[in-house]
């Protein structure tokens, strides 16, 4: 079958058509390299320090959004019909500097400049969304942006005071939105794309059934939705992933449902898409939201990657087995649904069958009685991985503990429950003992290793601590005035 063998997308304000792509290409290697747009550059290369930022337009539903994302780790080939805006296209009115760049200047946001282009574009973005932000929203936006010189007050106080130098009612993204759309539109493609040599070979499928299809063909190909972490196997390890399928694009796995009984998510839906459902349905994790890396990974990486990767410290898995959540495996002719803690079997080992794809994940609202809670510990408060990560659910009748569903990850091999820990809880009177029980039984759960990042004994008393904090932050006898909480290092 003829398929299309090219990647189409606007850069800039230039349409480009690039044959051959190979599916391993970064969008970053492709700007510097190829386009000599060296305004973007190349800090970290694994999406840490945002020197890479730029933005990308994407149609969702017909209409237009743009995002930042870490041009390092997002994969060219995945850009069909985006709009990618790079630092070069800044500029303002007569020639004058944009609104972000006159603020950066003006209040000293840039010292040796390395970071800057990054920030710049992390800020645009930011003012082009909520031009006049909060402290907290500015920090929020550049949660992904390291600067090594200006110690960052300045940067912050830029971005507060973007707005005194521009409308963004008057940016070109603004006025030219709908003329993009419409080019956009045309680029759209209603068939597969392949392209790329055979080593290094990307697959775009149409849509879901195409999807199935590609995946019974080549089993063994390496699905990559917002390629936040299939891109530092290619940075960092030179791993050879090909054939490539990409899995961004399909609307169909972009589905966000919100009713009384549950949210269900689609694979393809990236943390920040899902930020207003979560906390819609599961208010708790609003903030815990905001803890998972910076804002350009949230505007790449998605809750599927994050459940299908395996890893036992990725942060949604004990938050979501806590809650009861299911996820829904897909191939082609045929469904399955499976709780979320039994498709995790071993390290590196899912219930995955050849040919599967993660398709959605089903979290029940909440019960009448239910507590829930969710915690990241990190050696950093923001864009840092867990060393351990907790979710509770607990649901208490007439002051006795009816239900305890307590996940974590950081512990073991896999996000796991605490069985022992629950069943210290479950039929005990709400209180102090029953929680200092289940803290004393996390010792028989779990048996954590030493890493980097914490040591077993670390790991054993956060984990007690965050059972013990739990208690004594939804003690109504503890509403007044907080309790001490023993020290995670005694
Ligand atoms: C700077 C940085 C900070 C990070 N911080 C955090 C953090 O704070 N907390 C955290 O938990 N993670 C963090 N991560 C890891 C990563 O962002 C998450 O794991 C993310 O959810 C992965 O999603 P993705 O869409 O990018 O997955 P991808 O990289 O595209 O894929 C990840 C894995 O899942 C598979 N996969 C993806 N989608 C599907 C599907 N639908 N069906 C079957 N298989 C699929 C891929 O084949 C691959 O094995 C960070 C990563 C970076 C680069
Ligand atoms: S180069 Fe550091 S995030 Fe991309
Ligand atoms: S200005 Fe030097 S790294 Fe930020």
């Amino acid at each position: 079958m003829a398929y299309q063998n090219d990647i189409r997308f606007l850069l800039n304000g230039e349409e480009k058509t690039v044959t051959d792509v190979h599916a391993t290409q970064t969008l970053l290697d492709y700007l510097r390299i190829e386009q000599r747009l060296t305004g973007t550059k190349e800090g970290c290369a694994e999406g840490d320090c945002g020197a890479c930022t730029v933005l990308v337009g994407r149609l969702r539903d017909g209409r237009l959004h743009y995002e930042t994302v870490n041009a390092c780790i997002r994969f060219l080939a995945s850009l069909n019909g985006c709009h990618i805006v790079t630092i070069e296209d800044l500029s303002g009115p007569k020639g004058r500097l944009h609104p972000v760049q006159e603020a950066m200047v003006e209040y000293h946001g840039s010292q040796c400049g390395f970071c800057t282009p990054g920030f710049v574009m992390s800020l645009y973005a930011l003012w082009m969304e909520n031009p006049q932000p909060t402290e907290v929203e500015v920090e929020t936006a550049v949660q992904g942006n390291l600067c090594r010189c200006t110690g960052y007050a300045p940067i912050v106080k830029a971005a507060l005071a973007v707005n005194q130098y521009g409308n963004p009612a008057h940016d070109h993204l603004t006025t030219e939105r709908n003329a993009v759309t419409t080019r956009l539109q045309a680029l759209a493609t209603k068939t597969r794309i392949e392209t790329g040599p055979a080593d290094d070979r990307a697959i775009l499928p149409a849509d879901l059934a195409d999807l199935a299809q590609v995946l019974a063909e080549n089993p063994k190909a390496t699905i990559v939705a917002g390629s936040t972490d299939v891109g530092l196997w290619v940075t960092k390890f030179m791993r050879p992933i090909s054939p490539v399928v990409f899995i961004l694009h399909l609307e169909e796995l972009k589905r966000i449902e919100l009713s009384d009984e549950a949210l269900t998510i689609g694979a393809g839906v990236t943390y920040s898409e899902s930020q207003t459902a979560i906390r819609a349905g599961f208010p708790h994790l609003g903030e815990y939201w905001d803890r998972i890396a910076g804002w350009q990974v949230r505007n790449m990486g998605t809750i599927g990657g994050n459940i299908a990767n395996g890893s036992p410290i990725g942060d949604t898995p004990p938050v979501l087995i806590a809650l009861g959540a299911e996820v829904t495996l897909a191939k082609a002719g045929s469904t399955r649904s499976l709780p979320l803690e039994d498709f995790f079997i071993d390290y590196g080992k899912q219930d995955r069958e050849a040919g599967d794809f993660v398709s959605s994940i089903r979290i029940p609202r909440p019960k009448p009685g239910q507590i829930d809670a969710a915690y990241k510990i990190s050696k950093r408060r923001d864009e840092d991985i867990s060393s351990v990560a907790a979710g509770f659910s607990v649901t208490v009748g007439s002051d006795v503990i009816t239900e305890a569903r307590l996940a974590f990850g950081g512990m073991a091999a896999t996000p796991k429950r605490a069985a022992q820990a629950e069943a210290a809880l479950v039929g005990q009177p709400w209180g102090a003992a029953a929680f200092e029980a289940a803290a004393q039984a996390l010792a028989q759960d779990f048996a954590p290793l030493t890493d980097w990042r914490a040591s077993a004994e670390y790991r054993q008393i956060v984990a007690a601590n965050l059972l013990r904090r739990f208690h004594l932050e939804h003690d109504s006898a503890n509403d007044t005035e907080a309790a001490p909480v023993r020290l995670a290092i005694a």
